[in-house]
């Protein structure tokens, strides 16, 4: 069964960092009551849930995605290029050692876990503002001896890699083209977001099912068309925090 890694959200969400949006005031009541959603949607596909303790005094702790790197064989724990991120780290550590042996990024490089799209033994590693080569240096270095081939990946106006695009499976990778290349993919098959809806790329495959964010029906239906069942949540709310489907969680095997 697979383990699914969450953190409520925190009181301060609202302080959160911000790199390509405008400030939005967030109710906390609607995005815990989303987050809540989301958790149990996790539940309903099969994942077990572990709770991370909340940090309210860390605005963005809900994504605890961007804070570790989990292979079967490693956690790597990872040195957010937002600098108000780094104390969330220690905790996910605590946990996660009690799951795999656990190694932790230097601070000469900069790295966050939603930018480490894996699929299978390819690691695509997107580069820009949170992300940087010294950190994917570091990270091959601890990867590629377990056999893992890390692939820097530059990507476009996107905060992380997976805003831009997430994979579905059966080779088909969900993407916006104005901020990724699918040529930067071997062999995967392309599937647009709709292009009113450049948000609508970050999905999470969880046994037969895609979950994917209830807004996005025009996605959604590009998504079904060509042939996946959907499992829409609400996330409208961490969305106002820069925050996708993959950002609020870790899931293992
Ligand atoms: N607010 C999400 C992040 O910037 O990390």
């Amino acid at each position: 069964m697979p383990i699914a890694f969450v953190r409520n959200v925190s009181e301060s969400i609202n302080q959160c960092e911000l790199t390509h949006m405008e400030h939005e005031a967030i109710d906390l009541t609607n995005a815990r009551a989303q987050h809540a959603k989301y958790v149990e949607a996790l539940r309903h596909l099969g994942c077990e849930i572990h709770e991370f303790p909340r940090l309210d005094h860390q605005p963005d702790a809900v994504f605890v995605e961007d804070t570790a790197v989990v292979v079967p064989e490693l956690a790597v724990l990872t040195n957010p290029g937002a600098e108000s991120r780094r104390g969330e780290i220690e905790s996910v550590g605590e946990t996660l050692a009690a799951y795999r042996p656990v190694v932790r990024l230097g601070d000469s490089g900069t790295l966050e876990g939603g930018d480490v799209l894996r699929i299978d033994k390819k690691v695509h590693v997107g580069c820009a503002t949170r992300t940087d080569e010294q950190g994917i240096l570091e990270l091959r270095s601890h990867l590629e001896p377990l056999g893992y081939d890390v692939i820097m990946i530059r990507h476009g106006e996107a905060l992380h890699l997976k805003t831009a695009c997430t994979y579905l499976g059966e080779g088909v990778l969900l993407l916006n083209r104005e901020w990724v290349d699918i040529e930067d993919f071997d062999d995967l098959e392309p599937l647009e977001c709709h292009p009113e809806e450049p948000f609508a790329c970050n999905a999470i495959r969880i046994g037969d099912s895609v979950l994917f964010p209830e807004e996005f029906v025009r996605t959604r239906e590009r998504i079904e068309s060509r042939g996946f069942k959907v499992h829409p949540v609400p996330a409208s709310e961490l969305a106002k925090a820069e925050g996708g489907l993959t950002c609020s969680s870790i899931i293992i095997d």
